[in-house]
């Protein structure tokens, strides 16, 4: 049955088209600036959202509202080992599914979830050097399984494939050359456009001594800008994306960007299943209980109402 479909807004005029599942808080890798998807100490361990009500959640808000794109992180994903039934659940109602991961374990499962329905990856790649990739993520001898996972996820044509790369100053912002000749070669592996890098600006963490690593994100624009042969700007999030050497970069610069948070349509999930309407806010999350529609309907509706963006 197709019903008209509701803009589900909040008091910004700001519409929902994607929702962001926290799956798990779980994760074999512990990076130095991981923020965790915004989840509070106090949140880990509290038990994963099911199954169950990840798909009830995402059919009830792709029924009445204009949902385009559902996309799942961590935590580490792969690490649920119902993420395949996870994305077999929602394939019916939606056209844009995604995970972030860090890649360890895409090798072993690109094929099967692309063939569950799964779309396309985000995964996390800092750096192509060994030793950074070590003390970045606090790990020994992963680099290699990732660049792995990185290909059989190409070879799976979970493409396009975004490497997201977290710039850190004094740490790999010398490495955006690497890494686009990095995609020019998983391009030639799969097709044009099969990966694209996206460096990412860092974002205030439970860590924030950090953000001393933050770098001048307006000479890294400059800089790309400088070099590219085409600019674009991506029309719902008004992110920027330059053609480097054949290689499509897509820079993410939220921080004291008030044009990115008036443009933010998106939705958060936590693990443990409560609904959180910005990544820097958690004094507004609004708990989803039962696998009942109008519950879900009711929770959505409440979550809307409390969203704000952090900048304006
Ligand atoms: N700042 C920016 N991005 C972050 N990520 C995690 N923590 C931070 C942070 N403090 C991003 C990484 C990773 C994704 C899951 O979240 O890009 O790929």
């Amino acid at each position: 049955m197709k019903r008209d479909k509701e803009r589900l807004v909040d008091a910004y005029g700001r519409g929902i088209r994607s929702l962001r599942f926290s799956l798990t808080n779980r994760c074999t890798l512990n990076c130095i600036y991981c923020h965790g998807e915004g989840e509070s100490r106090e949140q880990k361990d509290r038990g994963e959202i099911s199954a169950e009500l990840v798909i009830e959640i995402a059919r009830v808000a792709s029924a009445y509202f204009d949902i385009r794109k559902i996309k799942f992180s961590g935590g580490e994903p792969l690490m649920r080992n119902d993420l395949v039934e996870i994305v077999q659940g929602m394939r019916s109602f939606e056209n844009d599914i995604s995970v972030t991961t860090n890649g360890l374990f895409l090798s072993k499962y690109a094929a099967e979830l692309a063939d569950a329905g799964l779309d396309r990856v985000n995964v996390s790649l800092d750096t192509l050097k060994e030793e950074r990739y070590d003390s970045i993520t606090r790990s020994k001898n992963n680099l290699p399984q990732v660049i792995d996972g990185i290909y059989s996820a190409i070879d799976a044509g979970l493409t396009p494939i975004k490497l997201n790369m977290v710039l850190l100053k004094g740490i790999n912002d010398d490495e955006i050359g690497d890494m686009v000749n990095f995609v020019r070669e998983c391009n030639k592996r799969g097709v044009q456009g099969a990966a694209i890098l996206q460096p990412i600006e860092l974002m205030p963490s439970f860590n924030p001594p950090m953000l001393q690593y933050k770098p001048n994100f307006g000479k890294v624009e400059d800089e790309l800008k400088s070099k590219a042969s085409s600019i674009k700007t991506r029309e719902l999030q008004r992110r920027k994306k330059y053609i480097v050497d054949g290689v499509e970069v897509e820079v993410v610069h939220p921080i004291d960007n008030t044009e990115f948070c008036a443009n933010c349509s998106r939705l958060r999930i936590t693990s443990d299943g409560k609904l959180k309407g910005c990544l820097l806010k958690d004094d507004n999350l609004v708990p989803v209980e039962q696998v009942d529609e109008r519950h879900i309907l009711t929770q959505l509706k409440l979550a809307m109402k409390y969203r704000e963006p952090f900048y304006r």
